[in-house]
Order: C-alpha cells, then structure tokens, then sequence
C-alpha cells in the first residue's frame, strides 16, 4: 500500500486491461491522464459511470486527456460488462479498463479503503500531467456515483494553471474571470494580464481567463 499526495510521480505499472496489456506510461504519452477506479463489475453505479465516461471521451480527448478505468475483476468479464455498458447506456466503451484480480495497481493507488471495504476499490480519481505528476486526486465511496462534468471542469482549471499565472475560483468554468496568482504584485499583473485586473481586496485581483 502506498500513500500517494498531489505533486508526487504517478506509479507506473504494466497491467492487463480490457484492451491487452497495458503500460501506464506509454498510454500516457506525453499527454494528460485520468486514472478512475470501480468498486467492481456487474455493478449498477459503475454501469452507468463507464457508460458516461465513454460518451464523455471526445471532450478528455479535446483535452489531450488519456482515460484509464480499474477494477478488481478479469479481463473476461471486463469483456462481458461492456457489453451489458454498451446495450443499457447506448455508447461504445472506447478506453480500457484495468483487469486488477491480483490488485497490484489498486495496492499501489492505495485504491481500497479498509474501513469502506477490505476487497473492493473505493471511486478514486488520479489527474496527472504530462510530466507524470499528480495533479488532483479525488475519492468518493462506491455509493455515490462521479459527476464527469466536474471532473472535465477540474481538468481545464488543472490545465490552465498549469501554463498561466492564475487560480480559478469557486465555481469556476471555462471562460470565467480567474484570481490573480497570490504570487504576483498587483502592478506586475496588470503588465501580465493584458485583459485586465481588477483589484477587489489587494488580495483578490480578478482577470478574464487568459485563454477565452
Ligand atoms: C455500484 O457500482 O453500483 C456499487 C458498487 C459497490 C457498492 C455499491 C454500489
């Protein structure tokens, strides 16, 4: 069991997948990721996660975003699953999912919470960058299903301050004003964001997403 903290290097690993054998890093590329874990197949609430996560691939792919599921069950009846995922949400599973039977990766993801459930991974969520780095990890229990549209709206605050010196506050989506970085003067701003800052409190400088 390894305890993993935001800023440390994503585990690689090698794994059989629903897709073949899989290396964490090759699929990664040099792109982003998105490593999510299901209590287990045949399940009702992770029926429907996968199915929306397929329907939801074209915009992680818009992100340059590589999508990877896990659970605990094999290969075989990962194969047997998506078709029952295919026919009662009317998608195509297009990303592969871990066959984790010997729970190697959900051992190294520190995926199984004890306290929840001593056999089944608990709803983790893993967002690493190109350079292999964790940049959000976010855990639900198994009876409470992802909200994907949260997840492609962290992604795009991940991605955006990742390159500009800003954060994005409550709420926030794509395209809203965004905080000035604590780290950056006032006066140094206003050189920086050619769009404009306003200043509310000296320290809360609001400036249109840079990128909109
Ligand atoms: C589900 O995916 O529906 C589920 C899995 C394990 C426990 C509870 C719900």
């Amino acid at each position: 069991m390894a305890t993993i903290r935001l800023g440390d290097k994503a585990p690689d690993f090698t794994a059989d997948s629903s897709m073949g054998t899989i290396n964490f890093y090759d699929y990664l590329g040099d792109g982003w990721g998105i490593l999510f874990s299901h209590p287990a197949d045949f399940t009702p609430v992770c029926t429907t996660e996968l199915g929306t996560a397929a329907k939801f691939k074209d915009e992680f792919d818009k992100r340059n975003v590589k999508m990877l599921a896990l659970s605990v069950d094999g290969a075989s009846s990962h194969a047997e699953w998506i078709k029952d995922i295919n026919e009662v949400q009317n998608t195509t599973v297009n990303f592969p999912i871990i066959a984790d039977e010997d729970k190697k990766v959900s051992d190294l993801y520190d995926m199984i919470h004890p306290n929840a459930d001593n056999n089944l991974t608990v709803r983790s969520v893993f967002i690493i960058a190109p350079d292999k780095t964790v940049k959000l990890i976010i855990t639900y229990p198994a009876s409470t299903g992802r909200n994907f549209y949260e997840l492609l709206r962290v992604v795009d605050s991940l991605q955006l301050t990742a390159y500009h010196k800003v954060a994005t506050p409550a709420n926030w989506k794509k395209g809203e004003n965004v905080v000035v970085s604590p780290a950056i003067s006032t006066e140094d701003a206003k050189g920086i964001f050619s769009k404009g800052v306003e200043e509310v409190k000296p320290y809360l400088r609001m400036t249109p997403d840079p990128t909109a």
